[in-house]
């Protein structure tokens, strides 16, 4: 879907040819004399239009619109939560009908936050999922113009906006797919397809080079499948090479069975979705392609099958992991921090201003935070601050969680340097100790969207989240240097 931004009046509006004429229209909305601003008017006075945001008055072939459909949508004061709740309540009542041309009009000028809100609602609530479909539908919409009188002013806004739809519809449809159509061999060429786009470049490794590298921990992970491991390297190059990276981290387990640890059956198949980290740092590569910051990132993805063969790792096996560290692997289902340590060990090389890793890490996160919010951990304030204030600005939200060292002692053992798990309490807190143990050469954050990654129930899916998080923290970084 291709989006446009331009600066219209609601006169202006009244002419433009499209199959849907979304009207946003704020509760203190001062009606022009033009036809359309009557109707509003009109609807307002009867009560129809403006009382609570969200509000739909829906018109057929209206003659103040160039458009057989016509809506006219209530956003409050303009907030980025009211516009998203109103352009996904007006898409959605007319799914069937959407057509090519979507015109989402802002009656007043728009703030920022607004059109961005737009633009990722309208990109969502038209998504379709059509891979592996013998009858796919794919999306009918070709065209999304968001019309505001103060186009000029939210354009910087609306690009970021819409390179972010783009990272997060490759993340989406990354985690999406099946664990036989997403192996990790896929996703290695996913990232190389990436390296096609501007300033973007990509080396995949594979079993023999990360056996090189003695990363024993990741390699535990991967002999229990037959699916052969890799190690993706992105790198996103938009300042001088003297300019150190900042690094991305995500985790790919393509299929997570728990090991001999084995999960139960119920719900096992969402653990395809073990992949989303790493499907969103493939969105944030896509994204940074189009906005070309002055900043240079790394992505790092440790991608592998979590399951069980013949030579699959037991309870108890102790593994040297690329620090030197040996890890007592305990629960072969904490599979997730024992790729991520020898990524985030990996990461050293780049001497990174800081390292971010993004993980579906642990069921304790999702019920610590459920699916509002992302679980940000890091012993830096700084850069937990900007990645707390890129959620906010973004509406992808994170919050902040303790790192105390006494949450360590759990990973006590007596047959290795550390334990995989530790007790069944703070299990999302005790995961992030672990991993915090390979982190002492760099800032570090580590976010877990164990419970933000996807949607379970009727509307299953990939969210493309922490996408929209991502990009607006390297931007600000672009933006601070
Ligand atoms: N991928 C899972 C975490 C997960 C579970 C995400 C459910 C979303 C929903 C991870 O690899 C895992 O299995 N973690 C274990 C850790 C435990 C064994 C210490 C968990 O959370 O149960
Ligand atoms: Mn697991
Ligand atoms: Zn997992």
């Amino acid at each position: 879907m291709n989006f446009e931004l331009k600066p219209l009046t609601l006169v202006g509006l009244a002419n433009e040819k499209c199959d849907v004429l979304v009207l946003l229209v704020p509760q203190d909305f001062k009606p022009g004399k033009d036809e359309l601003s009557l109707l509003v008017a009109q609807a307002v006075k009867a009560g129809d239009l403006g009382a609570k945001p969200g509000q739909l008055v829906s018109l057929y072939r209206a003659s103040q619109a160039n458009a057989p459909r016509l809506l006219l949508v209530g956003i409050g004061e303009g907030r980025a939560k009211q516009v998203r709740a109103a352009v996904a309540s007006a898409l959605g009542s007319v799914k069937a009908a959407l057509g090519k041309k979507v015109v989402l009009a802002f009656a007043a000028a728009a703030h920022e936050d607004a059109v961005r809100a737009a633009v990722l609602a309208a990109a969502d609530a038209t998504y379709s999922y059509t891979h592996a479909k013998s009858k796919p539908e794919p999306r009918t919409l070709q065209k999304c113009l968001v019309a505001a009188s103060n186009a000029t002013e939210v354009s910087a806004s609306f690009a970021r906006a819409t390179a972010t739809v783009l990272g997060m519809e490759l993340a989406k449809e990354w985690a999406n797919r099946p664990a036989n159509h997403a192996t990790p061999t896929l996703l290695g060429q996913a990232a190389q397809a990436l390296a096609k786009l501007p300033k973007v470049s990509c080396e995949v490794l594979g079993p023999k080079e990360v056996a090189k590298l003695g990363m024993g921990s990741f390699m535990a992970v991967a002999q229990g499948s037959d699916e052969p491991l890799r190690f993706i390297v992105l790198r996103y190059d938009g300042a001088a090479k003297t300019k150190a990276p900042t690094v991305l981290v995500g985790k790919g387990i393509t299929f997570d069975s728990g090991g001999i640890s084995i999960k139960p059956a119920a719900e096992m198949d969402e653990m395809k979705f073990d992949m989303s980290g790493a499907a969103s740092v493939l969105g944030v590569f896509r994204a940074l392609a189009e906005l070309k910051p002055h900043l240079n990132v790394v992505g790092l993805i440790p991608a592998c099958e979590n399951l069980i063969n013949g030579r699959a790792v037991k309870p108890g096996d102790v593994v040297t992991s690329m620090s030197g560290q040996t890890i007592e692997i305990l629960n072969t289902d904490a599979e997730g921090r024992l790729v991520l340590c020898d990524a985030l060990s990996y990461a050293e090389r780049f001497k990174p201003t800081a390292v971010v890793d993004i993980a579906t890490l642990t069921g304790a996160c999702v019920v610590a935070l459920g699916s509002v919010r992302s679980g940000l951990f890091t012993s830096d304030d700084a850069l937990g601050d900007a990645l707390l204030e890129a959620g906010e600005c973004s509406a992808d939200l994170a919050w902040r969680m303790p790192l105390d060292d006494d949450y360590a002692d759990g990973l006590k053992t007596n047959f290795a340097d550390v334990a995989n798990v530790a007790g069944r309490m703070g299990g999302a807190i005790t995961a992030a100790k672990f991993l915090q143990r390979f982190t002492s050469q760099y800032p570090w954050a580590h976010l877990d969207i164990a419970g933000t990654a996807w949607k379970s129930g009727a509307a299953k899916g990939a969210t493309g989240r922490p996408v929209g998080l991502l990009v607006e923290f390297l931007m600000a970084r672009a933006e601070n240097k």
